[in-house]
């Protein structure tokens, strides 16, 4: 029997809506998703937490524990960038083993942890803190194609993975590139060598994935996410009812109860129908993307990349840049393209274009990239580029979390006027700009409340 991960109330929305759905949204299709029969539900990571506190000022923990409190049965997941947690920079280990234990605390049952590196010192600590308190601890590993990218090379990464502890091992294809035969190659090398769980994560961008999930999923992969239809699709999962649908009277059939999840898609077309009334729900995404499989470039990149060409009133621009992504790439040493991977190659892709020279300009992440500060990259390094950006300085060789101080003390002393928990703290530690305001409002408003109240007795 397969095992199903629903993403709609985290993946979903965020390659849909913006990561605009709020908290009462969630929880309410939440109470379906719990009678379904779902392996687990994923409902927080990085962009969810950013959005509750910088566009919807809702308090992220309390999403997570409303939600807990509704789904009695399954299981919940998040997403978690290791020693990045939900941010973009690296954070220092008292921070990351707090930040766990709070998760746990408040709800979260399995935390996914990757780097976008694949360097799996990166995930130590993070993996660690999870297993102290009793979560379970999934290692994603970062999913892409070069020359380095070989399948031996994940099969290496693979038992690595699982001798660090890992309860189950996922192929995040965060960009939608995995293909159905790189799919079977991948899954039975993979099962072979590793006997925990494996997962398999994708996005519809070039319209392969549910092909390579049919594909994976006969050549033994355990679990697969998708979303609920109507947040399927485009640059989201496939579709969970086709899935189930698909999966039908085979011996995969993964037990999904379609009739609540029926109420849920009557809900969720009332929740979308919201989204296009007021322009967030953008029909580009649901367009198949071909292009991202020659020049990887996953959705959010791609429309960030857009965004920076157009401030600039560049947009002729557009396919020279496309076509800067890969030679950028290669000079890096192939990283994957995903967070915060995704944004410097593309930015610098933009730089390098509209510049007319390459690495004229760069931005202080690939200097921190290239003094190793992110963590070793999976391919050696243009010589000739790092010599450009950064000369002879010294490059770091060891866990890059190793040279950072214990930051609790400092923003349990700077914030504890606004900071009443522990949890608030974390938020200041991940969002420190937006946690401040975020916190002044909410506590703010609790005052007023509290006043008004006395005054009425
Ligand atoms: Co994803």
């Amino acid at each position: 029997m397969l095992k199903i991960v629903e993403t709609s109330v985290r993946d979903g929305h965020q390659s849909l809506l913006a990561t605009r759905m709020t908290t009462e949204e969630i929880v309410e299709l939440c109470r379906f998703y719990d009678e379904a029969g779902y392996h687990a539900i994923e409902m927080w990571g990085g962009a969810t937490f950013d959005a509750c506190l910088r566009f919807l000022n809702e308090d992220p923990w309390e999403r997570l524990r409303l939600v807990r409190q509704v789904c009695k049965k399954t299981k919940l997941q998040m997403l978690c960038r290791g020693q990045n947690l939900l941010g973009y920079r690296h954070y220092s280990d008292d921070i990351v083993d707090l930040f766990c234990k709070k998760a746990i605390e408040n709800g979260i049952d399995i935390i996914r942890v990757f780097d976008a590196l694949n360097d799996l010192r990166n995930l130590k600590q993070a993996v660690a803190s999870t297993k102290k308190y009793h979560g379970e601890c999934q290692i994603a590993l970062s999913y892409t194609t070069s020359p380095v990218h070989t399948i031996d090379y994940y099969v290496d990464l693979g038992k690595k993975i699982e001798k660090m502890g890992a309860d189950s091992l996922c192929i995040k294809d965060m960009a939608g590139v995995l293909l159905p035969k790189d799919a079977v190659e991948l899954v039975t090398a993979l099962k072979h060598e590793v006997s925990i769980p494996l997962e398999l994560h994708s996005h519809c961008t070039a319209g392969v994935a549910s092909m390579a999930y049919m594909d994976a999923i006969q050549a033994g992969v355990d679990i697969v996410d998708t979303s609920l239809s109507p947040l399927s699709n485009g640059t989201a999962q496939p579709s969970t009812q086709a899935l189930v649908n698909a999966l039908k009277g085979t011996e995969f059939d993964p037990k999904i109860d379609l009739e609540v999840l029926q109420e849920a898609e009557q809900l969720m077309t009332r929740i979308v129908d919201r989204f296009i009334g007021n322009g967030i729900l953008n029909p580009k995404p649901f367009e198949v993307n071909s292009n991202i499989l020659t020049y990887q470039v996953p959705g959010g990149m791609l429309s960030n990349m857009i965004h920076q060409l157009h401030e600039q009133d560049a947009m002729d621009r557009y396919e020279e840049v496309l076509k800067e992504i890969p030679a950028v790439r290669k000079d890096l040493g192939y990283p994957p393209l995903v967070t915060p991977m995704s944004q410097m190659v593309g930015t610098q892709a933009v730089l390098n274009v509209l510049n007319g020279e390459r690495y004229k300009v760069c931005t202080k992440e690939v200097k921190d990239y290239l003094h190793g500060r992110y963590g070793k990259a999976p391919a050696r390094i243009n010589k000739a580029v790092r010599e450009k950006i950064i000369g002879n300085d010294e490059v770091i060789r060891c866990r890059p979390a190793d040279l950072l101080k214990p930051e609790y003390p400092r923003l349990k002393k700077t914030y504890h006027d606004i900071a009443r928990t522990d949890e608030d703290i974390l938020s200041l530690a991940l969002f420190e700009k937006v946690a401040v305001e975020f916190l002044k409002k909410k506590y703010q408003k609790e005052e007023t409340e509290t006043d008004e109240f006395e005054m009425f007795i």
